[in-house]
């Protein structure tokens, strides 16, 4: 292996640490809007900055988080001191990582399905972000089940941009995190989603096979295999787990160094149960880990609601999320340690 590749490995270990995983706190400009006028903050760069600002500086999250995926904006914004945002996560420890993908679009020719852009330019863009900091990037493919869907077209398609992204980020001595997400929207019941989410990954790895793609210097980011929403049967946190595990060994090679989740539409407490229950299986592959946005970020930003008299309570929401997912990642979660919220909120 070229010293290159080796570099590439030990970023992608060192994000799957020992009970650390990642922070997505990359919301793009639209989505974190939504989700500041969800808690009536006025969405300005200004709003995002502050919450993000609340995010990066609460002390004690390095213990649990080895990497932040960041947004474009986010990346080029400072703290109040003037701290570039990347300097002050790398100083606390903490890699800092770009989201590159431009969004998922309408599928031509493929109604209810989508492909994610982004790839136009993405060898300079790379440049410049590796250039401010970045040390590994993020693209997220998304997967619908539907009547008819998702089709062969989509899956490949998507795992053809995914394949090209990753070759890039490779090349440009960056990480790339690998998410084809399956959304588990709708009512199909969980073999659905695991039958989907198996051929997927199967499409995915085949890309990043055929484009060369070392699979020592990437992270996937993948989907829990879960019943969908609006399943009248919902699916236990065991099988979840069990499921969501053998969808992985039939397509994840053992060389991939480790497998990180996103939370999706979870509650904070099933997306900590899940991960924990995975974490409990011994003799597995690839490290498991954890790659939340709102299981992470939804308690803290409520508690804020843009007020500074609210900062520290927050920080404290923050603090308490991540040690919580810092053990499920560890298999040391008991939802016990959920009262723990309790005791915060009493002492702010
Ligand atoms: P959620 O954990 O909120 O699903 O976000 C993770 C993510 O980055 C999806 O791309």
């Amino acid at each position: 292996m070229s010293t290159d590749r080796e570099a590439l490995e030990r970023t992608a270990r060192e994000m799957v640490a020992d009970g650390k995983g990642i922070l997505a706190a990359d919301e793009s400009n639209a989505t974190m809007s939504k989700r500041l006028e969800q808690v009536e903050v006025e969405p300005t760069e200004e709003a995002r900055r502050r919450f993000r600002e609340l995010v990066f500086t609460t002390e004690g999250v390095e213990e649990h988080i080895s990497g932040v995926i960041l947004f474009d904006e986010t990346l080029r914004q400072s703290s109040s001191d003037g701290v570039p945002f990347p300097e002050l996560l790398a100083q606390r420890g903490v890699i800092p990582g770009i989201k590159v993908d431009t969004g998922a679009k309408p599928l031509a020719g493929a109604p209810g399905e989508k492909v994610t852009e982004g790839l136009d330019g993405l060898r300079d863009r790379l440049a410049e972000y590796s250039e401010m900091g970045a040390r590994f990037c993020k693209w997220r493919a998304v997967i619908t089940i539907g009547d008819g869907i998702p089709t062969d077209y989509c899956l490949r398609t998507n795992a053809h941009a995914l394949g090209r992204y990753a070759a890039l980020c490779q090349e440009a001595g960056l990480v790339p995190i690998v998410e084809p997400e399956v959304l588990m929207d709708g009512d199909h019941a969980i073999d659905r989603s695991y039958e989907t989410t198996v051929a997927t990954l199967h499409h995915v790895f085949r890309e990043l096979f055929e484009q060369r793609v070392a699979c020592e210097g990437l992270l996937l980011k993948a989907n829990m295999v879960m019943s969908g929403y609006d399943c009248p049967d919902q699916a236990g946190v065991q099988e979840v787990a069990e499921r969501t595990l053998r969808s992985l060994r039939q397509t994840v090679p053992a060389a991939v160094p480790g497998v990180v989740f996103l939370s999706g539409g979870q509650s904070d407490q099933r997306a900590s149960g899940h991960l924990d229950a995975m974490s409990r299986v011994e003799g597995l592959p690839w490290d498991i880990s954890f790659s939340y946005g709102r299981a992470l970020l939804g308690l803290s930003l409520e508690t804020w609601r843009g007020e500074q008299s609210n900062l520290a309570a927050a920080q404290a929401a923050l603090q308490h999320r991540a040690r919580l997912t810092g053990a499920a990642r560890r298999g040391e979660y008991s939802e016990e340690m959920e009262q723990e919220r309790d005791q915060v909120a009493a002492a702010s």
